[in-house]
């Protein structure tokens, strides 16, 4: 809403940020933060070609956020509170940083069978590596199944938390390597330990695993997000 004062955690590149930026208009304020710095160096770059008041990016932790008791409105969070193990001191300071009647979203994945991208992907990743024995990529969907974080926010001390459950289909070009970005940052651990050459035969296998999905060039992938939401008293 126009003139609100928005805190974005784990901003990464910079969304929803940048879009709250624009929504809030010249009378509000957006603050971004993220743990690691070279994520936010495309979020300060977008930052300053932004027409009209840009959103301020800081590294902070979203476990110790750098912020007064009461000073935002709003907070939005897509996609980075599966990352944080403690997630209680995550919404406790939330709750710290919200104003009285502020609301904040949380957006996180539904199940992994439901994200094209993620079963594909992780399919060719087993088949060259094998089956990964830490299952790293088990906590990105650790709130898949509907209520977990929604009982998270409402223990937090939120009000009226809701769930929205968002299914939509990207259409993606198959000679665009859009799987790249996901591949390198969900299983590099494993890309990392992988023997020599091993690289070369995943982005083969990833390949072939689109291809087998994509129609007349064009790669379906199916999402399941949920986003979770709640209100201070
Ligand atoms: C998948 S990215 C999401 C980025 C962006 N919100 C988006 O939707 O494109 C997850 C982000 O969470 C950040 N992150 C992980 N743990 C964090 C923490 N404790 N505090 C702040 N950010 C954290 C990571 O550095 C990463 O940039």
């Amino acid at each position: 809403m126009p003139g609100e004062a928005v805190l974005d955690l784990a901003s990464g590149a910079g969304e929803p940020a940048l879009s709250a930026a624009k929504r809030v208009g010249p009378g509000g304020s957006v603050h971004g933060v993220d743990l690691v710095e070279a994520m936010l160096a495309g979020a300060i770059r977008r930052a300053t070609a932004f027409d009209g008041p840009p959103p301020l990016f800081t590294v902070a932790d979203m476990t110790a956020l750098p912020f007064e008791d009461g000073s935002f409105d709003r907070v939005t969070c897509r996609f980075g509170i599966m990352f944080v193990p403690d997630t209680k001191a995550c919404l406790a300071e939330t709750v710290r940083v919200m104003r009285s009647h502020g609301k904040a979203a949380f957006m996180v994945w539904g199940p992994l069978a439901d994200n094209t991208l993620f079963t594909e992907l992780d399919q060719a990743v087993t088949e060259v590596l094998g089956e990964d024995p830490n299952h790293a990529i088990d906590p990105l969907f650790r709130f898949d199944q509907p209520g977990v974080l929604a009982s998270l926010l409402e223990e937090a001390g939120l009000r009226n938390v809701t769930e929205q459950s968002l299914r939509p289909t990207a259409r993606v070009p198959l000679d665009k390597p859009f799987w790249r970005a996901s591949l390198d940052m969900l299983f590099a651990p494993r890309l990392a330990s992988a023997p020599e050459g091993d690289r070369e035969r995943i982005n083969a296998a990833v390949a072939s695993h689109f291809s087998g999905v994509a129609v007349e060039g064009v790669c379906p992938l199916h999402l399941h997000a949920r986003i979770v939401s709640g209100e201070m008293p």
